[in-house]
Protein backbone atom coordinates (compact mmCIF):
# COMPACT_ATOMS: atom_id res chain seq x y z
CA UNK A 1 0.00 0.00 0.00
CA UNK A 2 1.03 3.38 -1.12
CA UNK A 3 1.46 6.32 1.45
CA UNK A 4 1.85 9.76 0.67
CA UNK A 5 2.39 12.88 2.44
CA UNK A 6 1.99 16.64 0.75
CA UNK A 7 3.53 19.72 1.63
CA UNK A 8 1.96 22.76 1.66
CA UNK A 9 1.79 23.83 -2.52
CA UNK A 10 0.71 23.71 -5.51
CA UNK A 11 1.03 21.60 -8.27
CA UNK A 12 1.56 21.73 -11.63
CA UNK A 13 2.40 18.94 -14.26
CA UNK A 14 5.30 17.34 -16.04
CA UNK A 15 5.09 18.55 -19.02
CA UNK A 16 7.05 18.94 -22.05
CA UNK A 17 8.32 22.47 -23.33
CA UNK A 18 7.87 22.72 -27.01
CA UNK A 19 10.34 24.84 -28.54
CA UNK A 20 13.37 26.41 -27.59
CA UNK A 21 12.24 29.22 -24.65
CA UNK A 22 12.89 32.09 -26.16
CA UNK A 23 14.58 35.62 -25.92
CA UNK A 24 11.00 36.37 -24.12
CA UNK A 25 13.23 37.61 -20.60
CA UNK A 26 12.81 41.18 -21.28
CA UNK A 27 9.27 40.93 -22.19
CA UNK A 28 8.01 39.80 -19.08
CA UNK A 29 10.11 41.43 -17.06
CA UNK A 30 9.04 45.05 -18.46
CA UNK A 31 5.32 43.33 -17.99
CA UNK A 32 6.02 41.97 -14.39
CA UNK A 33 5.71 45.39 -13.16
CA UNK A 34 2.59 46.24 -14.56
CA UNK A 35 -0.37 43.93 -14.14
CA UNK A 36 -1.90 40.59 -13.48
CA UNK A 37 1.08 38.94 -11.68
CA UNK A 38 -0.63 36.43 -9.41
CA UNK A 39 1.21 33.98 -7.24
CA UNK A 40 0.70 30.51 -6.85
CA UNK A 41 1.82 28.09 -4.82
CA UNK A 42 3.78 24.78 -5.46
CA UNK A 43 2.55 21.27 -4.36
CA UNK A 44 4.39 18.44 -2.94
CA UNK A 45 3.69 15.00 -3.39
CA UNK A 46 5.94 12.13 -1.94
CA UNK A 47 4.55 9.07 -2.57
CA UNK A 48 5.92 6.06 -0.35
CA UNK A 49 5.68 2.42 -1.05
CA UNK A 50 4.87 -0.27 1.30
CA UNK A 51 8.72 -0.33 2.48
CA UNK A 52 8.18 3.64 3.51
CA UNK A 53 9.96 4.43 0.21
CA UNK A 54 9.72 6.94 -1.73
CA UNK A 55 8.52 5.57 -5.08
CA UNK A 56 6.76 8.70 -6.63
CA UNK A 57 8.08 12.32 -6.23
CA UNK A 58 6.83 15.48 -7.86
CA UNK A 59 6.59 19.13 -6.73
CA UNK A 60 5.40 21.65 -9.28
CA UNK A 61 3.20 24.81 -9.92
CA UNK A 62 -0.25 24.91 -11.88
CA UNK A 63 -3.05 26.76 -12.66
CA UNK A 64 -6.13 26.43 -14.87
CA UNK A 65 -7.50 28.82 -17.10
CA UNK A 66 -11.38 27.73 -17.99
CA UNK A 67 -13.92 29.26 -19.88
CA UNK A 68 -17.23 28.25 -18.94
CA UNK A 69 -21.04 28.74 -20.01
CA UNK A 70 -23.04 31.03 -17.70
CA UNK A 71 -26.80 31.13 -17.55
CA UNK A 72 -27.27 34.58 -19.54
CA UNK A 73 -25.38 32.14 -22.73
CA UNK A 74 -22.12 33.63 -22.33
CA UNK A 75 -18.82 32.43 -21.60
CA UNK A 76 -16.65 33.16 -19.04
CA UNK A 77 -13.33 32.56 -18.25
CA UNK A 78 -12.22 31.98 -15.08
CA UNK A 79 -8.95 30.81 -13.18
CA UNK A 80 -9.02 27.75 -10.59
CA UNK A 81 -5.68 27.72 -8.61
CA UNK A 82 -4.67 25.45 -6.67
CA UNK A 83 -4.81 25.31 -3.10
CA UNK A 84 -2.00 25.38 -0.48
CA UNK A 85 -3.84 21.88 0.65
CA UNK A 86 -4.38 18.90 -1.62
CA UNK A 87 -5.07 15.53 -1.04
CA UNK A 88 -3.70 12.35 -3.32
CA UNK A 89 -6.13 9.69 -2.49
CA UNK A 90 -5.45 6.96 -5.46
CA UNK A 91 -1.96 7.86 -6.36
CA UNK A 92 -0.29 4.63 -7.57
CA UNK A 93 3.80 3.55 -7.20
CA UNK A 94 3.20 1.93 -10.53
CA UNK A 95 6.14 -0.95 -11.40
CA UNK A 96 6.93 -3.11 -14.93
CA UNK A 97 3.56 -3.82 -15.75
CA UNK A 98 1.45 -1.49 -13.64
CA UNK A 99 1.39 2.48 -14.95
CA UNK A 100 2.39 4.85 -11.99
CA UNK A 101 -0.58 7.65 -11.27
CA UNK A 102 0.17 10.87 -9.37
CA UNK A 103 -3.45 12.08 -8.59
CA UNK A 104 -4.39 15.04 -6.53
CA UNK A 105 -7.64 16.49 -5.55
CA UNK A 106 -8.07 19.95 -4.35
CA UNK A 107 -10.90 22.68 -3.68
CA UNK A 108 -14.78 21.59 -3.97
CA UNK A 109 -14.41 18.54 -6.39
CA UNK A 110 -11.68 19.44 -8.59
CA UNK A 111 -9.34 17.05 -9.19
CA UNK A 112 -5.70 16.18 -11.46
CA UNK A 113 -4.16 13.30 -12.59
CA UNK A 114 -1.54 12.01 -14.66
CA UNK A 115 -0.51 8.23 -15.36
CA UNK A 116 3.47 7.21 -16.08
CA UNK A 117 4.52 4.27 -18.27
CA UNK A 118 8.01 3.01 -17.57
CA UNK A 119 9.61 1.16 -21.03
CA UNK A 120 12.81 -0.91 -19.72
CA UNK A 121 14.91 2.25 -19.79
CA UNK A 122 12.80 5.84 -19.65
CA UNK A 123 9.14 6.10 -18.14
CA UNK A 124 7.15 9.39 -19.56
CA UNK A 125 3.65 10.92 -18.83
CA UNK A 126 1.29 9.15 -20.46
CA UNK A 127 -2.23 10.94 -20.21
CA UNK A 128 -3.36 13.86 -18.09
CA UNK A 129 -6.69 13.86 -16.68
CA UNK A 130 -8.55 17.14 -15.25
CA UNK A 131 -11.60 16.98 -13.84
CA UNK A 132 -13.32 20.34 -12.64
CA UNK A 133 -16.79 21.04 -10.94
CA UNK A 134 -18.76 23.87 -12.35
CA UNK A 135 -21.11 23.37 -8.74
CA UNK A 136 -17.64 25.22 -7.28
CA UNK A 137 -19.38 28.72 -7.54
CA UNK A 138 -16.91 30.69 -6.05
CA UNK A 139 -14.67 29.78 -9.57
CA UNK A 140 -17.62 29.52 -11.91
CA UNK A 141 -20.21 32.08 -10.62
CA UNK A 142 -23.30 31.36 -12.76
CA UNK A 143 -22.63 28.60 -14.42
CA UNK A 144 -25.33 27.49 -16.63
CA UNK A 145 -24.25 23.49 -16.51
CA UNK A 146 -23.32 22.44 -12.79
CA UNK A 147 -21.41 19.40 -12.35
CA UNK A 148 -17.87 17.80 -12.99
CA UNK A 149 -16.32 18.13 -16.66
CA UNK A 150 -13.69 15.69 -17.23
CA UNK A 151 -11.10 16.35 -19.55
CA UNK A 152 -8.01 14.27 -20.80
CA UNK A 153 -4.81 15.24 -23.04
CA UNK A 154 -2.10 13.27 -24.10
CA UNK A 155 0.80 13.83 -22.04
CA UNK A 156 3.75 15.79 -23.83
CA UNK A 157 6.58 15.00 -21.71
CA UNK A 158 9.46 13.72 -22.85
CA UNK A 159 11.03 10.06 -22.64
CA UNK A 160 12.83 10.50 -18.88
CA UNK A 161 16.25 8.14 -18.37
CA UNK A 162 15.35 5.60 -15.29
CA UNK A 163 16.53 6.98 -12.06
CA UNK A 164 16.48 10.09 -13.61
CA UNK A 165 14.98 13.05 -12.33
CA UNK A 166 13.00 15.39 -14.69
CA UNK A 167 13.16 19.16 -14.04
CA UNK A 168 11.30 22.05 -16.16
CA UNK A 169 11.34 25.60 -14.65
CA UNK A 170 9.95 27.25 -17.96
CA UNK A 171 6.37 27.33 -17.93
CA UNK A 172 4.74 24.30 -20.25
CA UNK A 173 0.62 24.30 -21.19
CA UNK A 174 -1.65 21.58 -21.96
CA UNK A 175 -5.05 23.35 -24.03
CA UNK A 176 -7.73 20.93 -24.44
CA UNK A 177 -11.03 21.97 -24.78
CA UNK A 178 -12.37 24.71 -22.90
CA UNK A 179 -9.11 24.63 -20.75
CA UNK A 180 -5.63 25.75 -20.54
CA UNK A 181 -3.60 23.97 -18.15
CA UNK A 182 -0.28 25.71 -17.41
CA UNK A 183 2.75 24.07 -15.92
CA UNK A 184 6.34 25.70 -14.08
CA UNK A 185 8.95 24.52 -11.84
CA UNK A 186 8.30 21.29 -12.15
CA UNK A 187 10.40 18.57 -10.45
CA UNK A 188 8.72 14.64 -10.92
CA UNK A 189 10.36 11.49 -10.65
CA UNK A 190 8.32 8.27 -11.27
CA UNK A 191 9.30 4.97 -10.71
CA UNK A 192 11.68 5.82 -8.23
CA UNK A 193 14.61 3.20 -7.17
CA UNK A 194 15.42 2.45 -3.63
CA UNK A 195 13.58 5.24 -2.43
CA UNK A 196 16.10 7.64 -3.42
CA UNK A 197 15.69 10.40 -5.81
CA UNK A 198 17.78 10.61 -9.17
CA UNK A 199 21.11 12.38 -8.84
CA UNK A 200 21.00 13.55 -12.46
CA UNK A 201 18.11 15.46 -13.92
CA UNK A 202 16.94 15.35 -17.48
CA UNK A 203 16.19 18.98 -18.16
CA UNK A 204 13.44 19.96 -20.27
CA UNK A 205 14.07 21.41 -24.07
CA UNK A 206 13.13 25.03 -22.92
CA UNK A 207 15.57 24.83 -20.08
CA UNK A 208 18.63 23.75 -22.00
CA UNK A 209 20.71 27.05 -22.04
CA UNK A 210 21.47 26.15 -26.13
CA UNK A 211 17.94 26.32 -26.96
CA UNK A 212 16.90 28.78 -24.45
CA UNK A 213 19.12 32.47 -24.37
CA UNK A 214 18.26 34.02 -22.00
CA UNK A 215 19.10 37.37 -23.30
CA UNK A 216 18.56 38.64 -26.58
CA UNK A 217 21.47 37.90 -28.67
CA UNK A 218 23.49 41.47 -28.98
CA UNK A 219 23.93 42.85 -32.25
CA UNK A 220 27.13 40.94 -33.10
CA UNK A 221 29.20 42.37 -35.51
CA UNK A 222 28.40 46.22 -34.22
CA UNK A 223 30.23 45.31 -30.31
CA UNK A 224 32.33 42.71 -31.05
CA UNK A 225 34.32 45.15 -33.86
CA UNK A 226 34.55 48.09 -31.42
CA UNK A 227 36.41 46.15 -28.92
CA UNK A 228 38.31 49.41 -27.57
CA UNK A 229 34.98 51.13 -25.63
CA UNK A 230 33.35 49.24 -23.35
CA UNK A 231 30.07 48.78 -25.33
CA UNK A 232 27.15 49.37 -23.77
CA UNK A 233 24.56 46.86 -22.51
CA UNK A 234 22.40 46.97 -26.05
CA UNK A 235 19.05 47.81 -25.33
CA UNK A 236 17.17 46.68 -28.11
CA UNK A 237 15.17 43.94 -28.55
CA UNK A 238 14.99 41.86 -31.78
CA UNK A 239 12.34 43.45 -33.97
CA UNK A 240 10.77 41.28 -36.95
CA UNK A 241 10.24 43.18 -40.10
CA UNK A 242 8.89 41.01 -41.84
CA UNK A 243 4.80 40.15 -41.42
CA UNK A 244 3.62 37.59 -39.48
CA UNK A 245 3.17 34.72 -41.30
CA UNK A 246 -0.93 33.84 -41.95
CA UNK A 247 -2.01 30.97 -39.95
CA UNK A 248 -5.34 28.86 -41.28
CA UNK A 249 -7.29 28.29 -37.98
CA UNK A 250 -10.33 26.26 -37.32
CA UNK A 251 -12.80 24.64 -34.64
CA UNK A 252 -14.57 21.69 -35.06
CA UNK A 253 -17.79 21.09 -33.05
CA UNK A 254 -18.44 17.13 -33.07
CA UNK A 255 -17.06 16.43 -36.61
CA UNK A 256 -17.99 19.78 -38.09
CA UNK A 257 -15.90 22.65 -38.61
CA UNK A 258 -17.52 25.74 -37.04
CA UNK A 259 -15.73 28.39 -37.04
CA UNK A 260 -12.76 28.92 -39.87
CA UNK A 261 -9.82 32.21 -38.98
CA UNK A 262 -7.07 33.06 -41.35
CA UNK A 263 -5.07 35.62 -40.23
CA UNK A 264 -1.11 36.26 -39.29
CA UNK A 265 -1.16 38.54 -36.05
CA UNK A 266 2.05 40.13 -35.01
CA UNK A 267 1.77 41.31 -31.44
CA UNK A 268 2.94 44.70 -30.43
CA UNK A 269 3.95 44.91 -26.88
CA UNK A 270 5.42 48.83 -25.60
CA UNK A 271 6.49 49.59 -22.69
CA UNK A 272 9.70 51.74 -22.75
CA UNK A 273 10.67 50.75 -26.10
CA UNK A 274 8.25 48.61 -28.43
CA UNK A 275 8.55 45.19 -28.95
CA UNK A 276 6.47 43.32 -31.83
CA UNK A 277 6.28 39.56 -31.95
CA UNK A 278 5.13 37.64 -34.82
CA UNK A 279 2.91 34.71 -33.84
CA UNK A 280 4.25 31.75 -35.79
CA UNK A 281 1.05 29.86 -37.18
CA UNK A 282 3.38 26.41 -37.29
CA UNK A 283 3.33 26.34 -33.43
CA UNK A 284 -0.21 27.63 -32.45
CA UNK A 285 -2.73 25.74 -31.95
CA UNK A 286 -6.41 26.59 -31.98
CA UNK A 287 -8.95 25.61 -29.25
CA UNK A 288 -12.03 27.36 -28.06
CA UNK A 289 -15.82 26.94 -28.23
CA UNK A 290 -18.64 27.27 -30.73
CA UNK A 291 -22.22 28.65 -30.30
CA UNK A 292 -25.04 29.98 -31.58
CA UNK A 293 -24.66 33.62 -29.93
CA UNK A 294 -21.30 33.57 -28.90
CA UNK A 295 -18.17 31.99 -29.96
CA UNK A 296 -14.41 32.11 -28.84
CA UNK A 297 -11.75 31.43 -30.54
CA UNK A 298 -8.30 30.87 -28.18
CA UNK A 299 -4.59 30.65 -29.61
CA UNK A 300 -1.53 29.35 -28.17
CA UNK A 301 1.59 29.90 -30.06
CA UNK A 302 3.55 27.38 -27.92
CA UNK A 303 5.54 30.04 -27.56
CA UNK A 304 3.59 32.20 -24.05
CA UNK A 305 1.34 33.82 -25.60
CA UNK A 306 -2.28 33.25 -25.33
CA UNK A 307 -4.67 34.84 -27.92
CA UNK A 308 -8.25 34.75 -27.68
CA UNK A 309 -11.16 36.36 -29.67
CA UNK A 310 -15.02 36.80 -28.79
CA UNK A 311 -17.45 36.98 -31.73
CA UNK A 312 -21.12 38.01 -30.93
CA UNK A 313 -24.18 37.93 -32.80
CA UNK A 314 -26.54 41.35 -32.51
CA UNK A 315 -29.52 41.73 -34.17
CA UNK A 316 -29.34 44.80 -36.98
CA UNK A 317 -33.26 44.99 -37.76
CA UNK A 318 -36.14 42.43 -37.30
CA UNK A 319 -34.53 39.69 -39.49
CA UNK A 320 -31.54 40.46 -39.80
CA UNK A 321 -28.37 39.73 -37.70
CA UNK A 322 -24.42 40.50 -37.68
CA UNK A 323 -21.75 39.23 -36.03
CA UNK A 324 -18.95 40.66 -34.77
CA UNK A 325 -15.99 40.94 -33.08
CA UNK A 326 -16.76 41.99 -28.95
CA UNK A 327 -13.30 40.99 -27.20
CA UNK A 328 -9.84 40.04 -27.56
CA UNK A 329 -7.91 38.70 -24.65
CA UNK A 330 -4.20 38.49 -24.25
CA UNK A 331 -2.14 36.73 -21.80
CA UNK A 332 2.07 36.49 -21.93
CA UNK A 333 3.34 34.14 -19.89
CA UNK A 334 6.81 33.90 -18.37
CA UNK A 335 8.71 30.62 -19.89
CA UNK A 336 11.34 31.19 -17.83
CA UNK A 337 10.24 31.39 -14.17
CA UNK A 338 6.40 30.63 -15.08
CA UNK A 339 3.20 32.82 -14.41
CA UNK A 340 1.36 34.66 -15.82
CA UNK A 341 2.53 38.14 -16.47
CA UNK A 342 0.19 40.12 -18.39
CA UNK A 343 -3.05 39.32 -19.13
CA UNK A 344 -4.87 42.06 -21.08
CA UNK A 345 -8.44 42.28 -22.05
CA UNK A 346 -10.72 44.71 -24.18
CA UNK A 347 -14.36 43.76 -24.34
CA UNK A 348 -15.29 46.99 -25.77
CA UNK A 349 -14.62 46.37 -29.47
CA UNK A 350 -17.11 46.52 -32.49
CA UNK A 351 -14.82 45.42 -35.29
CA UNK A 352 -15.22 42.76 -38.41
CA UNK A 353 -18.82 43.13 -38.05
CA UNK A 354 -20.49 40.84 -41.46
CA UNK A 355 -24.35 39.58 -41.51
CA UNK A 356 -24.90 36.47 -40.50
CA UNK A 357 -23.87 33.15 -42.83
CA UNK A 358 -21.47 35.25 -44.58
CA UNK A 359 -17.59 35.82 -43.64
CA UNK A 360 -15.73 38.77 -42.98
CA UNK A 361 -12.20 39.56 -45.01
CA UNK A 362 -9.25 42.24 -44.19
CA UNK A 363 -6.37 42.18 -46.38
CA UNK A 364 -4.66 45.25 -44.58
CA UNK A 365 -3.33 45.66 -41.61
CA UNK A 366 -5.27 46.21 -38.77
CA UNK A 367 -4.86 47.30 -35.46
CA UNK A 368 -6.36 46.17 -31.99
CA UNK A 369 -5.95 48.03 -28.93
CA UNK A 370 -6.28 45.37 -26.24
CA UNK A 371 -4.75 47.79 -24.05
CA UNK A 372 -2.43 50.75 -23.15
CA UNK A 373 0.96 48.50 -24.00
CA UNK A 374 -0.47 45.75 -26.31
CA UNK A 375 -1.40 45.79 -29.45
CA UNK A 376 -2.06 42.98 -32.11
CA UNK A 377 -1.72 43.66 -35.55
CA UNK A 378 -4.42 41.56 -37.78
CA UNK A 379 -2.76 41.05 -41.53
CA UNK A 380 -4.91 38.73 -44.62
CA UNK A 381 -7.96 38.50 -41.93
CA UNK A 382 -10.95 35.83 -43.20
CA UNK A 383 -12.89 35.64 -40.63
CA UNK A 384 -16.19 33.35 -39.97
CA UNK A 385 -17.05 32.61 -36.62
CA UNK A 386 -20.81 31.11 -37.10
CA UNK A 387 -22.24 29.02 -39.51
CA UNK A 388 -19.56 27.41 -41.50
CA UNK A 389 -21.22 25.31 -44.11
CA UNK A 390 -19.20 22.74 -45.02
CA UNK A 391 -15.54 23.77 -43.97
CA UNK A 392 -16.06 26.62 -46.68
CA UNK A 393 -16.08 30.27 -45.89
CA UNK A 394 -19.20 31.70 -46.93
CA UNK A 395 -19.40 34.74 -49.36
CA UNK A 396 -16.80 37.55 -47.77
CA UNK A 397 -17.72 41.23 -46.44
CA UNK A 398 -14.39 43.30 -47.30
CA UNK A 399 -13.46 45.80 -45.04
CA UNK A 400 -12.40 48.27 -47.20
CA UNK A 401 -15.55 50.25 -47.35
CA UNK A 402 -16.45 51.29 -43.60
CA UNK A 403 -12.85 51.60 -43.28
CA UNK A 404 -10.47 54.95 -41.85
CA UNK A 405 -8.54 54.70 -44.50
CA UNK A 406 -11.18 54.76 -47.28
CA UNK A 407 -12.98 58.08 -45.79
CA UNK A 408 -9.84 60.20 -46.49
CA UNK A 409 -9.95 58.97 -51.23
CA UNK A 410 -14.12 59.50 -50.31
CA UNK A 411 -13.80 62.72 -49.13
CA UNK A 412 -10.97 63.82 -51.44
CA UNK A 413 -13.20 62.48 -54.36
CA UNK A 414 -16.41 63.95 -52.88
CA UNK A 415 -14.43 67.42 -52.88
CA UNK A 416 -12.97 66.64 -56.91
CA UNK A 417 -16.37 65.86 -57.88
CA UNK A 418 -17.92 69.18 -56.24
CA UNK A 419 -14.61 70.75 -57.92
CA UNK A 420 -15.95 69.31 -61.66
CA UNK A 421 -19.62 70.30 -60.98
CA UNK A 422 -18.34 73.96 -60.12
CA UNK A 423 -15.89 73.88 -63.48
CA UNK A 424 -19.10 72.43 -65.56
CA UNK A 425 -21.35 74.79 -64.20
CA UNK A 426 -18.83 77.61 -64.68
CA UNK A 427 -18.64 76.74 -68.46
CA UNK A 428 -22.40 76.27 -69.12
CA UNK A 429 -22.58 79.43 -67.10
CA UNK A 430 -19.76 81.19 -69.58
CA UNK A 431 -21.25 79.76 -72.78
CA UNK A 432 -24.49 81.16 -72.03
CA UNK A 433 -22.59 84.77 -70.84
CA UNK A 434 -20.83 84.74 -74.14
CA UNK A 435 -24.21 83.50 -76.21
CA UNK A 436 -26.15 85.93 -74.92
CA UNK A 437 -23.42 88.27 -75.93
CA UNK A 438 -23.06 87.11 -79.59
CA UNK A 439 -26.50 87.47 -79.97
CA UNK A 440 -26.55 91.06 -78.65
CA UNK A 441 -23.91 91.62 -81.68
C1 LIG B 1 9.23 32.56 -29.45
O1 LIG B 1 9.21 33.90 -29.04
C2 LIG B 1 10.46 34.54 -29.18
C3 LIG B 1 10.32 35.93 -28.61
O2 LIG B 1 9.26 36.60 -29.18
C4 LIG B 1 10.87 34.54 -30.65
O3 LIG B 1 12.12 35.15 -30.79
C5 LIG B 1 10.95 33.12 -31.13
O4 LIG B 1 11.21 33.09 -32.50
C6 LIG B 1 9.63 32.42 -30.88
N1 LIG B 1 9.78 31.04 -31.25
C7 LIG B 1 8.85 30.41 -31.95
C8 LIG B 1 9.10 28.96 -32.22
O5 LIG B 1 7.85 30.96 -32.34
C1 LIG C 1 8.24 6.27 7.49
O1 LIG C 1 9.37 7.15 7.56
C2 LIG C 1 9.14 8.34 8.27
C3 LIG C 1 10.39 9.16 8.22
O2 LIG C 1 11.08 8.96 7.05
C4 LIG C 1 8.78 8.03 9.70
O3 LIG C 1 8.51 9.23 10.38
C5 LIG C 1 7.56 7.15 9.72
O4 LIG C 1 7.27 6.79 11.03
C6 LIG C 1 7.80 5.92 8.87
N1 LIG C 1 6.57 5.14 8.82
C7 LIG C 1 6.55 3.84 8.89
C8 LIG C 1 5.20 3.21 8.83
O5 LIG C 1 7.55 3.21 9.00
C1 LIG D 1 -7.91 23.09 2.85
O1 LIG D 1 -7.94 24.22 3.70
C2 LIG D 1 -9.21 24.83 3.77
C3 LIG D 1 -9.12 26.06 4.64
O2 LIG D 1 -7.82 26.38 4.92
C4 LIG D 1 -10.22 23.86 4.33
O3 LIG D 1 -11.48 24.45 4.36
C5 LIG D 1 -10.26 22.62 3.46
O4 LIG D 1 -11.09 21.67 4.02
C6 LIG D 1 -8.89 22.04 3.30
N1 LIG D 1 -8.98 21.00 2.30
C7 LIG D 1 -8.37 19.86 2.43
C8 LIG D 1 -8.54 18.88 1.31
O5 LIG D 1 -7.69 19.58 3.41
C1 LIG E 1 13.10 -4.16 -23.44
O1 LIG E 1 13.62 -5.36 -23.00
C2 LIG E 1 13.12 -6.51 -23.69
C3 LIG E 1 13.68 -7.74 -23.08
O2 LIG E 1 14.78 -7.46 -22.35
C4 LIG E 1 13.52 -6.38 -25.16
O3 LIG E 1 13.01 -7.46 -25.89
C5 LIG E 1 12.96 -5.09 -25.71
O4 LIG E 1 13.40 -4.90 -27.04
C6 LIG E 1 13.41 -3.92 -24.89
N1 LIG E 1 12.73 -2.74 -25.36
C7 LIG E 1 13.36 -1.61 -25.56
C8 LIG E 1 12.53 -0.48 -26.04
O5 LIG E 1 14.56 -1.49 -25.39
C1 LIG F 1 -3.53 6.47 -18.31
O1 LIG F 1 -4.77 7.13 -18.08
C2 LIG F 1 -5.61 7.20 -19.21
C3 LIG F 1 -6.81 8.02 -18.84
O2 LIG F 1 -7.39 7.57 -17.68
C4 LIG F 1 -5.98 5.81 -19.66
O3 LIG F 1 -6.77 5.87 -20.80
C5 LIG F 1 -4.72 5.04 -19.98
O4 LIG F 1 -5.02 3.72 -20.32
C6 LIG F 1 -3.79 5.06 -18.79
N1 LIG F 1 -2.52 4.45 -19.18
C7 LIG F 1 -2.10 3.33 -18.63
C8 LIG F 1 -0.82 2.81 -19.14
O5 LIG F 1 -2.71 2.79 -17.74
C1 LIG G 1 -24.06 20.60 -6.71
O1 LIG G 1 -24.11 21.08 -5.39
C2 LIG G 1 -25.37 20.92 -4.78
C3 LIG G 1 -25.34 21.51 -3.40
O2 LIG G 1 -24.08 21.98 -3.09
C4 LIG G 1 -25.73 19.46 -4.72
O3 LIG G 1 -27.01 19.32 -4.18
C5 LIG G 1 -25.72 18.90 -6.12
O4 LIG G 1 -25.96 17.51 -6.08
C6 LIG G 1 -24.42 19.14 -6.77
N1 LIG G 1 -24.48 18.70 -8.14
C7 LIG G 1 -23.51 18.04 -8.72
C8 LIG G 1 -23.77 17.61 -10.12
O5 LIG G 1 -22.46 17.80 -8.17
C1 LIG H 1 10.54 28.35 -9.12
O1 LIG H 1 11.38 27.69 -8.21
C2 LIG H 1 12.48 28.47 -7.78
C3 LIG H 1 13.33 27.63 -6.90
O2 LIG H 1 12.99 26.31 -6.96
C4 LIG H 1 11.98 29.68 -7.07
O3 LIG H 1 13.07 30.48 -6.69
C5 LIG H 1 11.09 30.47 -7.97
O4 LIG H 1 10.53 31.54 -7.28
C6 LIG H 1 9.98 29.60 -8.50
N1 LIG H 1 9.23 30.34 -9.46
C7 LIG H 1 8.02 30.77 -9.21
C8 LIG H 1 7.36 31.53 -10.28
O5 LIG H 1 7.46 30.56 -8.16
C1 LIG I 1 19.04 -0.38 -5.49
O1 LIG I 1 19.34 -1.41 -4.59
C2 LIG I 1 19.82 -2.59 -5.23
C3 LIG I 1 20.06 -3.62 -4.19
O2 LIG I 1 19.47 -3.29 -3.00
C4 LIG I 1 21.12 -2.26 -5.94
O3 LIG I 1 21.58 -3.39 -6.63
C5 LIG I 1 20.85 -1.15 -6.95
O4 LIG I 1 22.07 -0.75 -7.54
C6 LIG I 1 20.24 0.05 -6.27
N1 LIG I 1 19.88 1.00 -7.28
C7 LIG I 1 20.09 2.28 -7.15
C8 LIG I 1 19.66 3.12 -8.26
O5 LIG I 1 20.64 2.74 -6.18
C1 LIG J 1 29.13 40.10 -39.28
O1 LIG J 1 29.86 38.99 -38.83
C2 LIG J 1 29.80 37.90 -39.71
C3 LIG J 1 30.52 36.74 -39.07
O2 LIG J 1 31.24 37.12 -37.98
C4 LIG J 1 30.44 38.30 -41.02
O3 LIG J 1 30.34 37.22 -41.93
C5 LIG J 1 29.71 39.49 -41.58
O4 LIG J 1 30.34 39.92 -42.75
C6 LIG J 1 29.69 40.60 -40.58
N1 LIG J 1 28.85 41.66 -41.08
C7 LIG J 1 29.24 42.92 -41.02
C8 LIG J 1 28.26 43.90 -41.54
O5 LIG J 1 30.31 43.24 -40.58
C1 LIG K 1 -18.86 12.35 -38.69
O1 LIG K 1 -18.82 12.41 -40.09
C2 LIG K 1 -19.08 11.19 -40.75
C3 LIG K 1 -18.96 11.41 -42.23
O2 LIG K 1 -17.96 12.33 -42.50
C4 LIG K 1 -20.45 10.67 -40.39
O3 LIG K 1 -20.65 9.44 -41.00
C5 LIG K 1 -20.57 10.54 -38.90
O4 LIG K 1 -21.87 10.18 -38.54
C6 LIG K 1 -20.22 11.85 -38.24
N1 LIG K 1 -20.23 11.66 -36.81
C7 LIG K 1 -20.89 12.47 -36.01
C8 LIG K 1 -20.78 12.20 -34.56
O5 LIG K 1 -21.53 13.42 -36.42
C1 LIG L 1 -28.44 26.50 -31.60
O1 LIG L 1 -28.98 26.37 -32.89
C2 LIG L 1 -29.38 25.05 -33.20
C3 LIG L 1 -29.81 25.03 -34.63
O2 LIG L 1 -30.48 26.18 -34.96
C4 LIG L 1 -30.48 24.62 -32.24
O3 LIG L 1 -30.84 23.29 -32.52
C5 LIG L 1 -29.97 24.72 -30.83
O4 LIG L 1 -31.00 24.44 -29.92
C6 LIG L 1 -29.46 26.10 -30.56
N1 LIG L 1 -28.84 26.10 -29.26
C7 LIG L 1 -29.12 27.02 -28.35
C8 LIG L 1 -28.41 26.90 -27.06
O5 LIG L 1 -29.88 27.93 -28.56
C1 LIG M 1 -11.22 34.11 -22.12
O1 LIG M 1 -9.86 33.84 -22.29
C2 LIG M 1 -9.45 33.91 -23.61
C3 LIG M 1 -8.00 33.61 -23.68
O2 LIG M 1 -7.72 32.45 -23.01
C4 LIG M 1 -9.72 35.29 -24.13
O3 LIG M 1 -9.38 35.36 -25.44
C5 LIG M 1 -11.18 35.61 -24.00
O4 LIG M 1 -11.40 36.91 -24.44
C6 LIG M 1 -11.58 35.48 -22.59
N1 LIG M 1 -13.00 35.72 -22.47
C7 LIG M 1 -13.52 36.39 -21.46
C8 LIG M 1 -15.01 36.49 -21.44
O5 LIG M 1 -12.82 36.92 -20.61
Amino acid sequence: MARARSRSLLLGAPAVSMGPPRAFVPLLLLLLGTSGFFQSDAVEVDLKDGANATCLYANWMMKFLITYETNSSDYKNTTLNLPSNVTHDGSVCGSDTQAALLAVQFGQGHSWSVNFTKTNETYQADFVTFTYNTNDTTVFPDAKRKGPVTIVVKGTMQPVQLNNVFVCHNTDFLDAESVTQIFWNVTVQAFVQNGTIGKKESRCHADTPTAAPTVPPTVANVTTASTTTASPAPTTAPKPVENPETGNYSLKSGNKTCLLANVGLQLNVSQDKPLLININPKTTRADGACGNTTATLKLNDGNSTLIGFTFVVKNVSKTAQKFYLKEVNVTLLNRLNGSVISNADNSNFSKWDAFLGTSYMCQKEQTLEISDNIQIHTFNLWIQPFLVVENKFSTAQECSLDDDDILIPIVVGAALAGLIAIIVLAYVIGRRKSYAGYQTL
